[in-house]
């Protein structure tokens, strides 16, 4: 039995109210909170990057054995900080892994850490005494007052996968699409993402219509042999939106029952927005630390992983016996009360601060004062990047 045997996430400490932003940009507020679905947005300082954000969600979860046991490093990003370097070579020296492991990146827009998952569930299935670290990091960014504006955000996910794991079994059988489309893409010369918004809704929503025929018709499972669905949430309003459909000829208890575990499963994404690679895993902590009165082991779990561009994926999961006591719900809770309430002008500069490296490669700064997270971007110095730890 291979699976996720730890969970964790991180997300900066700063955030802008939608409320407010929404009054601000002249908009009814509803249709930021009940509309899109979110209340908070996590606006990263300058001093939080794709590789902190990925060293301060996996650090909480290691153990010396971990460190020694860990022979696969994979992060599933499309923010990532050099064209060539990977975020996993740059975290595999912060954390201080052992040397003999392998460190790589995998993209494909949100769906770059459900294929590092996969990657290290075959590789502990091929190596049983052996673990894996998968992470999803990103800060989602379409530009101030853009259409995509509310849906943006910034956040890490990290996972070690082993044998006989704490959280949940992933299953073997899965069912992946792909079709060449541009609902949603960033060129290599824009640091804002370019997105076709309705599109990108419908072709999510016919991705997941498409897979789930086809994951029934070779599984022989329906609905009801289903507790809950997590999906990659762009905005808590994306994922019901594809779930509906497939619900209308359920019996009243089943549609229910998915539904009410569907709405434990946003509650992470609503305060924290879209952490493109991490969210679908975010949603899966969400569901599980809020529902998990109702939740118990074998119960199963579905997956719908979706990445624009486009590739998409569902795959499923059996919860384990003693999974509660393996979960990280009282530390979610403290980062997420302890954040920074933004004014709108904060936001304003903190969105568009950007490194002004001279003519050496150097600009090295402070640690931003509101930023009290372990692992931080100092700047870079003779086009290096440096990270500090508190
Ligand atoms: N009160 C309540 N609801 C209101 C309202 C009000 N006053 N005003 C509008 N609404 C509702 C609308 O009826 C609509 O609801 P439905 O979708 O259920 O019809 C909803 O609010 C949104 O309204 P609009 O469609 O008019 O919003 P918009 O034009 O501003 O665009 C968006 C919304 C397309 C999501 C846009 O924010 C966007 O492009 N976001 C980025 C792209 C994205 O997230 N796509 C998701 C799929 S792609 C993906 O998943 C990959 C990824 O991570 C990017």
């Amino acid at each position: 039995m291979v699976g996720i045997d730890k969970i964790n996430f991180y997300t900066p400490n700063t955030y802008i109210d939608l409320e407010e932003l929404a009054k601000h940009r002249g908009v009814d507020p509803a249709k930021f909170t009940i509309g899109i679905g979110q209340s908070k947005m996590s606006v990263p300082p300058i001093s939080q990057d794709t590789v902190s954000m990925a060293a301060n969600a996996a650090y909480p979860l290691l153990t010396e054995n971990d460190l020694n046991n860990i022979d696969l490093i994979v992060v599933g990003t499309e923010t990532g900080v050099d064209e060539s370097k990977s975020v996993a070579s740059f975290i595999h020296d912060l954390l201080d892994i052992h040397p003999f492991a392998k460190s790589v990146d995998l993209k494909q827009a949100c769906f770059g850490a459900t294929a590092g998952l996969m990657m290290a569930v075959d590789f502990v299935r091929l190596h049983p005494d052996k673990k894996a670290l998968v992470i999803g990091s990103d800060i989602s960014r379409y530009g101030l007052n853009s259409s995509g504006e509310v849906t943006q955000g910034a956040g890490s996910v990290a996972m070690i996968v082993s044998s006989n794991p704490k959280i949940i079994e992933i299953e073997e059988t899965s069912v992946s699409m792909t079709k060449s489309i541009f609902d949603f893409w960033r060129p290599n010369y824009s640091k804002t993402a370019i997105v076709d918004g309705k599109f990108s809704n419908e072709a999510y929503i016919s991705f997941f219509s498409e897979l789930w025929v086809e994951y029934s018709k070779r599984t022989n499972l329906s609905l009801e042999d289903f507790s809950a669905f997590c999906f990659h949430l762009p905005y808590t309003k994306m994922g019901k939106k594809a779930l509906l459909p497939i619900l209308e000829k359920e019996a009243p208890k089943n549609k229910d029952l998915l539904l009410e575990n569907y709405q434990y499963s946003t509650n992470y994404s609503r305060d924290i927005g879209n952490i493109y690679t991490g969210s679908l895993y975010l949603s899966f902590m969400s569901l599980i630390e809020h529902a998990s009165s109702s939740l118990t082991a074998t119960d199963r779990i579905g997956f719908f992983s979706y990445g624009s561009g486009a590739v998409a994926e569902i795959f499923t999961g059996k919860l384990v016996d003693g999974f509660k006591d393996s979960l990280l719900s009282a530390e979610h809770e403290k980062l997420l009360t302890n954040r920074i309430d933004l004014s709108i002008e904060d936001y304003t500069t903190m969105f568009t601060k950007e490194l002004s490296i001279d003519s050496d490669g150097n600009h090295l700064f402070n640690q931003d004062k509101t930023d009290n997270s372990i692992f931080f971007f100092k700047g870079t110095e003779n086009h290096q990047r440096l990270y500090g730890k508190n």
